[in-house]
């Protein structure tokens, strides 16, 4: 007699009464049926597949309309593990953590990469992002400067969509936190972004030149030049990113100017 393919179970009969309804064909085919719900599991299975795919779509096809607002441009787009240098701490963290966070769907902390001009940081979380878009999963990338511009110009309608995809997505990354002038609506609005986040508890990256918390800072001249997260966007903030994020220092010296001198030295060597 058959047996299910997937737990090995044998067919019992079917119902006579059921059968006699049927054509002579039919009866004979249907003679014996499936005696568990393997079927029926794979059939909500491939179900299930298929809704998150459409999730996925949809939300992908709406972050594609925030370009204006994000940073991703051919250099972000290129920036990927396989042709990284990856031979410093942060890259091999990052892989890591993408890594970790493709197999497990999500991560249960974010990153806070801080540190010095061209150390990196952008370039560690665009390969992080584009590990997860390969892998399916919708990453947001924002840039605090041009969200707020967007938010000025357009107001609430502009900041409701987007707050919407910052709850969605499955990975958000702040870039470039606190360059800009710090005005209270500034504050106020990236205390919105971020709480919004925050109350999602998924995880967020962010990659700035300050640090986290004022006991950071050391010297008067880094206190008076607001250098930390808490000095320029407030304590209620910093709190919340302390909380979400594992915070790390990318130290290293810049990266800039490496891929110009060698751009240089083979253009006057005619390659
Ligand atoms: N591991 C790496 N392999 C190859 N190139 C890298 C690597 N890390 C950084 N770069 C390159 O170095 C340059 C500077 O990196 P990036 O823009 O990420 O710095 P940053 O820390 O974000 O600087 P800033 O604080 O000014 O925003 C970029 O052009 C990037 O492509
Ligand atoms: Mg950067
Ligand atoms: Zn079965």
């Amino acid at each position: 007699m058959e047996k299910c393919k997937h737990c090995g179970k044998p067919y019992k009969p079917n119902n006579p009464n059921f059968l006699k309804m049927l054509s002579a064909e039919l009866q004979e085919k249907l003679k014996y049926i499936p005696d568990c719900d393997c079927l029926e599991k794979e059939k909500q299975a491939e179900y299930d597949r298929l809704e998150r795919q459409r999730v996925q779509d949809c939300i992908k096809g709406k972050l594609k309309t925030f370009r204006d607002i994000s940073i991703i441009d051919e250099k972000f787009l290129k920036s990927t593990f396989d042709n990284a240098d990856m031979s410093t701490k942060v890259m091999k963290l990052s892989k890591s953590y993408a890594d970790a966070f493709i197999k497990k769907g999500t991560a249960p902390v974010g990153l806070f990469f801080h540190g010095t001009v061209g150390t990196g940081k952008t370039f560690a979380s665009a390969c992080i992002s584009n590990a997860l878009t390969k892998a399916n999963m919708t990453v947001m990338v924002l840039s605090i400067g041009l969200y707020i511009n967007k938010i000025q110009r357009e107001w609430a309608e502009a900041e409701n969509d987007i707050l919407k995809h910052v709850k969605e997505c499955d990975l958000l990354i702040i870039d470039d936190l606190g360059v800009e002038k710090v005005s209270e609506f500034v504050k106020d609005k990236v205390f919105m972004l971020i709480d919004t986040r925050y109350r999602t508890e998924k995880p967020v990256i962010v990659t700035t030149n300050l640090v986290l918390t004022n006991a950071e800072l050391t010297t008067a001249e880094e206190l008076k030049a607001q250098l930390s997260i808490e000095s320029r966007f407030g304590s209620r903030i910093s709190d919340r990113l302390a909380e979400m994020c594992q915070d790390y220092t990318v130290t290293g010296k810049s990266w800039r100017g490496t891929d110009t001198k060698r751009k240089f030295s083979d253009f006057i060597r005619g390659l």
